[in-house]
């Protein structure tokens, strides 16, 4: 066995959520008959990758094109006709006062969250290590293991509101933030994975005022937001200024496999974001920015984004709510208010069984999902709620949806009935 360094242990060596994820990978891949409403993949809609297959003929049909595609590096900051393109859509679309140098590329927008959270926070010479605040967890379960440092966040429980009888909404408690010294960075996303959260205008204006006064950059991850992919189904005013990093990525719009995430920040963070990826990977990857050069200079990406992936969840989110209201009717369910992303956060208040029972039960029975208490990365406090909660992805085709929630469903019944 080979002796490893502490970053090696910490970042080399296998957490329970990368096993978990691995699981989920290795049903799939092995083509095994379960209905995966676990993961993060995003759905294979059609109509979308129609246009992302005409991309790609487009550009083997041009030959310069083709080739500058595949046989350059691109700078550091990434691929300079999709920047200056992307530049203009945001300007024009939602008139952020950016230019070119505000804009990075990196290899998926989960790198961008290593290197933003480590150059934020971390250890400080002569001075205590610095921590990324999550002001509302459930949060991003990617987050959990990105840093070099140990307990990098700082997490806080929300308010919980209740809707209706069966739907929920967490908030911001701004009582208990505390944005001491010790916190580099104010870290949020929106929607939020796993609950479908959307922060109000409001919470995200208090969160930058926060950051500002405590001049500290607040991070807003944009991976299912506006304009694109845009699976965001009530108002949310996107917002950017110097002190705010806004992180995207062209993974949910369908497109993962291409790596592409986009940070757009001041300057200066900008630079330091080139400097790491040219230290860690000399360029990010271009075959996303090659595909959807053309859809993002003619807009076409936000026509899509509004007319056929918004409509598309967001169909699948009313009707899986429904049929889960259906199924579970009668027992103790509280589903987080789908305002965003492709997921359903099922709190289960008084669940004899914990939430990493039920999904084990729940994969021997062909069905996955993630059990919840993953998603509260750097809350220290003890709390039964993170036990009691799932999050179920109803991405995938109607049919496995439906199947795979008809059997969740009945598994939690049987669970509340064996008491
Ligand atoms: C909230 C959130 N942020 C960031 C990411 C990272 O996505 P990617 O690296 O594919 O851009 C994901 C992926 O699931 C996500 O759900």
């Amino acid at each position: 066995m080979v002796r490893l360094s502490d970053f090696g242990k910490k970042i080399a060596v296998q957490s329970g959520i990368s096993q978990l994820m691995d699981d989920l990978g290795n049903a799939l891949a092995e083509g095994r008959n379960v209905l995966m409403l676990g993961g993060g993949n995003p759905a294979h809609i059609p109509e979308v990758q129609k246009h992302f297959r005409e991309s790609i003929v487009r550009l083997l049909e041009s030959e310069k094109e083709f080739e500058r595609a595949i046989g350059n590096y691109d700078p550091p900051q990434g691929n300079k006709e999709f920047i200056e393109a992307m530049c203009t859509l945001l300007r024009g679309q939602l008139h952020w006062d950016i230019r070119p140098k505000n804009i990075a590329l990196t290899n998926g927008s989960q790198s961008a969250f290593f290197i933003l959270f480590n150059i934020l926070a971390g250890a400080f010479k002569g001075r205590a290590n610095k921590k990324i605040l999550l002001p509302l967890t459930p949060e991003y379960v990617g987050y959990c293991d990105v840093g070099l440092a140990d307990d990098l966040f700082l997490a806080y429980k929300p308010e919980i509101e209740h809707v209706s009888d069966h739907i929920f909404k967490y908030h911001v408690d701004f009582d208990k933030i505390n944005v001491t010294d010790e916190v580099g960075a104010i870290c949020v996303s929106r929607p939020t994975n796993p609950t479908g959260n959307v922060l109000t205008d409001s919470e995200i204006q208090k969160l930058g005022e926060l950051a500002r006064s405590n001049k500290i950059p607040f991070i807003i991850d944009n991976a299912y937001g506006t304009p694109f992919p845009n699976i965001i189904f009530t108002e949310a005013k996107p917002v950017w200024d110097e002190n705010t990093i806004v992180c995207m990525s062209l993974s949910k719009l369908g497109l993962p496999s291409t790596r592409t995430g986009i940070v757009i920040a001041n300057e200066e963070i900008i630079g330091m974001i080139s400097q790491v990826n040219a230290v860690m990977s000399l360029a990010p990857g271009g075959l996303g920015a090659a595909i959807t050069t053309d859809l993002v200079r003619s807009g076409e990406i936000l026509r899509l984004s509004q007319n056929v992936i918004k409509p598309f969840y967001q169909i699948r989110a009313e009707e899986a709510v429904e049929l889960l209201c259906r199924e579970l009717n009668g027992t103790d369910f509280h589903i987080h208010k789908p305002e965003g992303t492709f997921f359903l956060w099922l709190w289960l208040q008084g669940l004899p069984v914990t939430d990493v029972e039920l999904y084990e039960r729940l994969k021997k029975r062909g069905v996955l999902i993630v059990p919840g208490h993953y998603f509260f990365p750097g809350l220290a406090e003890q709390w039964q709620h993170r036990y009691e909660c799932i999050r179920i992805n109803y991405s995938q085709d109607k049919d496995v949806v439906t199947r795979g929630l008809k059997i969740i469903a009945a598994e939690i019944r049987q669970a509340y009935d064996s008491v």
